[in-house]
């Protein structure tokens, strides 16, 4: 049943296609949602000028999606997506969720609302290279969270427990999503795991697919977008190919 879905990447509504996947089948979900970053207090990334975020390729926006619902409706979303993660979520599975806090009309707007009545166990704080947010109200965000939500029997692979809990990886710059994990850190993830089969309902540029075709490691991947669903099929190709050669010479 799950084998057709195997080292693909599927162009659909990520809520949609994982109900098409089994109860408990799923060993690890890596994912990223967009952030509603368009349903924002603040000017530039709002109406889509830039202002603070000139430099920022979100300014853009995603292909396919507009990242901007009001607040409620938002959440309501992500509460439904994370349930459905944790339907195909095996008994020892974990989702590593990926999320940004920000400051909204001068409040820090974390994301407890999205998250709370699942089993969280831990915070990673990923710290990025920098940020862009230049408010003379509160200090330059440098940081975005990673939430370990794990089902009762999930267990690191040997010797993973030593990476701590503040990872630096600096963000990706050579990529045309506007908003790419790095390879690296979705490695570090990964391997830090017995996974078999991984799973990004946001796949984007595909980096999760990489990460884990590197780590022989069975992926699916899903992605609203078309244009997104071939960069990622072409990363992930010309990745292994690279890989090849590697191992060639
Ligand atoms: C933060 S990006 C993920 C980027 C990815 N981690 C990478 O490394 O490229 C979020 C992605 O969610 C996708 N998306 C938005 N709505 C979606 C939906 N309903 N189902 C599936 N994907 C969706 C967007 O097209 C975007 O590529």
């Amino acid at each position: 049943m799950l084998q057709k879905y195997l080292n693909k990447i599927i162009c659909g509504d990520c809520i949609e296609v994982m109900q098409q996947l089994p109860e408990q089948s799923i060993d690890l979900i890596v994912t990223s949602p967009p952030y509603n970053l368009k349903n924002s207090t603040g000017n530039g990334m709002k109406d889509g000028r830039g202002g603070k975020w000139a430099n920022a390729k979100l300014v853009q926006g995603y292909s396919n999606y507009d990242d901007c619902m009001p607040h409620e409706l938002y959440v309501l979303w992500q509460k439904k997506c994370l349930k459905e993660m944790m339907r195909i979520l095996k008994k020892d599975g974990a989702i590593f969720y990926n999320h940004k806090w920000r400051v909204q009309g001068g409040l820090l707007q974390d994301r407890h609302e999205i998250i709370e009545g699942l089993p969280v166990r831990q915070i990673i704080i990923w710290q990025r290279s920098g940020g862009i947010n230049f408010n003379p109200g509160y200090f330059l965000p440098t940081y975005e969270v990673i939430y370990l939500i794990a089902n009762p029997h999930f267990k690191l692979a040997p010797k993973a427990n030593a990476h701590g809990d503040i990872w630096q990886f600096k963000q990706e710059m050579h990529n045309p999503h506007p908003a790419p994990f790095p390879v690296h850190l979705i490695e570090r993830i990964i391997s830090s795991t017995a996974a078999d089969i991984v799973l990004d309902p946001f796949m984007g540029s595909g980096t999760t697919a990489i990460a884990a075709a590197r780590h022989c490691r069975n992926y699916i991947g899903i992605d609203i977008s078309p244009d997104y669903c071939r960069m990622a099929r072409e990363r992930v190709a010309e990745d292994k190919k690279q890989l090849r050669l590697k191992f060639a010479n």
